[in-house]
């Protein structure tokens, strides 16, 4: 037997709520925000896309330079996911706030986040209004790996807003 539940209680169950921070640049201005929408949109072309509310600074700074990088998440990066998801980058820079250093990459102006283990760097193709969020879909144009990273660093990749709780990715259970 199922029984019907609140909306937010049953997208709660579901298994995936990545959490990543996505680095942004404009004119010399950097941020860092922290996002859970992020999907994977096409394989050839490769495109993913990041939901942002029009609020955000962020937003501001992806529609004038067209541009984003994603950065995965381990536990060592909790910090910054705290600080980036709750502070706004018109109010202090989150980079000095957060002691990260932003690296140039190979294909966009926007910063690669270097404690970050996986970086994609991408660029705006198609803008989607959704809701209270737009999607900047974007192709991903480069990605970059930490030597030496593996899964044992163990990305986090639920959070549950509602306990206040973020979880890491979970145990290899099978082959397909
Ligand atoms: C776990 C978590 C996930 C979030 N996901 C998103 C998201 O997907 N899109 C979004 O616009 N804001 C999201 N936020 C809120 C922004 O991170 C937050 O409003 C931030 O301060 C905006 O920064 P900015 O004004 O510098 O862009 C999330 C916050 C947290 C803590």
């Amino acid at each position: 037997m199922k029984k019907e539940v609140p909306v937010s209680e049953g997208l709660r169950q579901l298994p995936i709520r990545p959490v990543y921070l996505l680095s942004t640049e404009h004119k010399g201005k950097k941020n860092i925000i922290t996002i859970g929408m992020f999907a994977y949109f096409s394989g050839k072309p490769t495109l993913v896309g990041v939901g942002i509310a029009t609020s955000r600074y962020s937003f501001d700074l992806i529609r004038q330079s067209g541009e984003y990088v994603v950065n995965a998440v381990n536990k060592k990066l909790m910090n910054a996911v705290r600080v980036c998801g709750e502070k706004s980058g018109r109010e202090v820079d989150k980079f000095e706030l957060t002691k990260l250093t932003p690296k140039k990459g190979v294909r966009v102006n926007a910063p690669l986040i270097k404690e970050s283990p996986v970086s994609i760097e991408c660029k705006v193709v198609k803008e989607v209004e959704a809701g209270d969020h737009v999607w900047f879909i974007g192709e991903v144009l480069a990605t970059h790996i930490r030597e030496g990273y593996n899964w044992s660093d163990g990305l986090l990749f639920k959070w549950i807003g509602e306990d206040g709780f973020y979880y890491k990715v979970g145990e290899k259970i099978g082959t397909y």
